[in-house]
């Protein structure tokens, strides 16, 4: 398994890179990343963990070498949010950044699944979408926007607010990855009913959960080191379908006749990626209404991804 991480120097990319470095099956390659010039020192500073996998850190120039031969790339290159900004205000930086590190996965390992972290998701998918399309190599089962963190964050949250083991919550969470784009499935989450008193507060606390850490940071950035938990925990979901494992995540990614053309859904993954895009079964009135009222912004945001690169 040859896996590189995008902006490896980063806050999430050197979380990531750590979690990573200690869970990769033995045998397995770790390739790092960055403009940086700190990321060779990154590389060192894990090789000297005792576990079977490799890593080397690859500089600005080395683009295609830090991605030749590599099964999965994971991308969290590019500005992070202050607060005060949406995360839609980091669309002009980082749809550049995207781009380029999207040209350099089709000329060097074109079926390698793709999981993007870089903000705004709701158009960086797109924008990496549109590009394999232009280039002739693209397959929207390798393709996916990384909505974890949304989904650790609810079950954290479930699991504080009734007493629970955060081990025993899970909580599907559907939509994109914005403000109200984020939808959890409170009416979903197995053994625990909510009122709606606490589906009306816990809904928007997921939904601003990114925003309580940006302001929490005071200007630092936003989340590093949940996401970098929430990237890993995503990309051995990811190792273990190509593995041939049978196992079943949330992730953005392009449906056909959905509620709009890139949306998160629990997806069945195997060896080419996404197997089956499940339903997410039945909503409450609540969640529809939800679900209803983001489809223009979430659509709003898959088009300025699209246009782009295309428009
Ligand atoms: P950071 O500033 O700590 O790290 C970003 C890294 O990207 C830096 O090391 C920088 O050198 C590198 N970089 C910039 N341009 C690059 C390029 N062209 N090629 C390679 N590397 C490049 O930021 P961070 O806190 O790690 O956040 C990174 C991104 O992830 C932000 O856009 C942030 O909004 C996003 N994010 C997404 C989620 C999510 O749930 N999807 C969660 C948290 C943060
Ligand atoms: C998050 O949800 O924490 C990330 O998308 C970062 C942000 O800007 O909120």
């Amino acid at each position: 398994m040859k896996v590189a991480v995008l902006g490896a120097a980063g806050g999430i990319g050197q979380a990531l890179s750590l979690l990573l470095k200690t869970s990769l099956p033995a045998g397995s390659e770790l390739s790092l990343y960055d403009v940086a010039p700190v990321v060779p020192g990154v590389a060192v500073d894990l090789s000297h963990i005792p576990t079977d996998v490799k890593v080397e850190g690859f500089g600005a120039d080395s683009l295609d070498a830090a991605l030749v031969g590599c099964d999965i790339v994971l991308i969290p290159a590019g500005m992070p949010r202050k607060p005060g900004m949406d995360r839609a205000d980091l669309f002009n930086v980082n749809a550049g950044i995207i781009k380029t590190l999207a040209e350099g996965i089709v000329k060097n390992c074109p079926k390698a699944l793709v999981g993007i972290i870089t903000n705004p998701v709701n158009g960086t998918v797109p924008i990496v979408a549109e590009v394999f399309k232009k280039a002739g190599t693209y397959d929207a089962n390798r393709v996916f926007g990384i909505t974890t963190l949304d989904v650790i964050r609810s079950e954290a949250f479930v699991a504080e607010l009734k007493g629970l083991s955060a081990t025993d919550v899970k909580v599907p969470v559907i939509g994109g990855h914005s403000g109200t784009t984020i939808l959890p499935l409170l009416s979903q989450v197995e053994g625990v009913t909510f009122t709606d008193e606490e589906v009306a507060a816990l809904t928007p606390r997921i939904q601003n959960a990114g925003t309580e850490v940006v302001n929490a940071k005071a200007g630092g950035g936003s989340a590093t080191l949940s996401m970098g938990a929430a990237a890993a925990r995503f990309c051995m979901s990811l190792v273990k379908g190509l593995q041939g494992e049978d196992v079943v995540d949330y992730a953005y990614v392009a449906v056909e006749n959905g509620d709009a053309a890139y949306f998160a859904h629990p997806v069945r993954l195997g060896k080419n990626g996404v197997e089956e895009i499940l339903s997410y079964g039945e909503l409450s009135a609540f969640e529809e209404q939800a679900k209803n009222d983001m489809l223009a912004t979430l659509n709003k945001d898959i088009q300025e991804g699209v246009d782009f690169i295309n428009g």
